[in-house]
């Protein structure tokens, strides 16, 4: 018999829920008009959207004005970055302060600032990967325009500390933008208790489609727009909307807070099961990020001394699919960014792997992860 491949990386893309794609048919087969059209079809596609705008803003306690439909995560990312500090540089320069562990979402948008006399400042993390509020507090300056902190680290799940910074910054005239791409839908989000001015999300990391996602934009906040085109989004994003994947999203998004407690017990499981499995085989490994402090659905995992691309491919044969570090930079020998700002430039930064966890994740899925990696090691003699 076949064995069943099984997922273990929901971090870097998820499975569409089946009532997001159950909703989303309609919007490609009967109402498909476009958004801005003045005639029927039209009107039918704009109640769709209005109705996905103000679910989605109700979700993170925000006012639907406030947001603004992207193309995903990293539309939404370089929109904040960019969009803002453009808008908003003075002839005598502008600063921004971020951290070395943020997604390239974030990180090439602030490089492509720099390249253009932008001054950036990126705080460091400790071991467990979390940041300093009383660092930011340290580095802000009087030309300091944008902070951009990630509320979740894709690689290690570790939950940086949103509201102690946006309490440092309460009284500066920075707006602070967060990367919440791992956070939305997988924990609560609120973007007035967080205290964020922008908040960027993407459907496909919570069940939603691919391609989609958007930037919440705190009312009263201006951006120079980085698509130039029709008056589409409060001449914020010209393009037009993509119907079907905001009402994927939307009903992705309702899927995923309302299964919330529940998926969480399962991954509590998971991560216990996958821990006690490798002890029982004796594997060696280091966890790496905050176990105390972090996504549930996320645990990253070191194998002293073994080759990860290696134990990657291994693992593919065995039908395990994980990742090392990010999916976009998957492929390249490099250590990962994220774990060598932990852990500088180690063997524990190389020999890492991302389990994630999502929906219909099972114990015993995490049971046979843990199994082919134990096979996998003695295979390579690493064990
Ligand atoms: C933290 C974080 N930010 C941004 C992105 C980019 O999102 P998208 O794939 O929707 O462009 C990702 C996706 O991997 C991510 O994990």
């Amino acid at each position: 018999m076949v064995k069943q491949p099984i997922y273990l990386d929901h971090a870097a893309t998820t499975p569409v829920h089946p009532d997001a794609c159950e909703a989303m048919i309609q919007y490609m087969t009967e109402v498909f008009g476009n958004p801005s059209s003045v005639h029927h079809f039209g009107r039918e596609t704009r109640k769709a959207l209005d109705e996905g705008r103000t679910a989605i803003a109700r979700a993170i306690g925000a006012s639907p004005d406030e947001i603004v439909f992207t193309g995903g995560g990293t539309e939404a990312d370089n929109l904040a970055v960019i969009g803002y500090v453009q808008k908003h540089r003075k002839p005598g320069g502008a600063h921004v302060i971020s951290c070395a562990t943020e997604h390239h979402g974030v990180l090439h948008a602030l490089e492509e600032l720099e390249r253009d006399g932008v001054d950036v400042t990126y705080l460091p993390v400790d071991e467990k990967g979390n940041v300093s509020a009383a660092a930011v507090q340290d580095e802000l300056r009087d030309d300091t325009v944008l902070v951009s902190i990630m509320t979740a680290n894709n690689e290690t799940g570790t939950i940086q500390p949103i509201r102690a910074i946006s309490e440092v910054l309460a009284d500066h005239a920075a707006v602070f933008h967060t990367d919440a791409v791992q956070a939305v839908g997988k924990m609560p989000v609120n973007v007035e208790s967080l205290g964020v001015d922008m908040l960027a999300s993407s459907a496909h990391k919570f069940n939603g489609p691919n391609g989609i996602g958007f930037l919440y934009v705190r009312r009263g906040i201006t951006l120079k727009p980085l698509l130039h085109g029709g008056s589409q989004e409060s001449r914020r994003r010209a393009g037009t909307e993509n119907t079907a994947g905001i009402v994927g999203m939307k009903t992705a998004l309702e899927r995923s807070l309302s299964e919330l407690s529940d998926r969480e017990e399962t991954y509590r499981l998971c991560r216990r099961t996958l821990l006690e499995a490798l002890d029982e085989s004796g594997v060696d490994y280091l966890q790496n990020g905050d176990p105390e402090n972090g996504l549930l659905q996320v645990m990253n995992l070191s194998f002293p001394g073994a080759d990860v691309e290696q134990l990657l491919m291994n693992l593919d044969l065995e039908g395990i699919a994980v990742s090392s570090g990010s999916a976009c930079t998957a492929g390249s020998v490099e250590p990962s960014h994220v774990l060598t700002a932990m852990h500088g430039d180690t063997d524990r930064s190389r020999a890492a792997i991302r389990f994630s966890f999502g929906l219909g994740t099972t114990g015993d899925d995490v049971q046979k992860a843990a199994t082919a990696v134990d096979k996998s090691l003695a295979r390579m003699k690493v064990k």
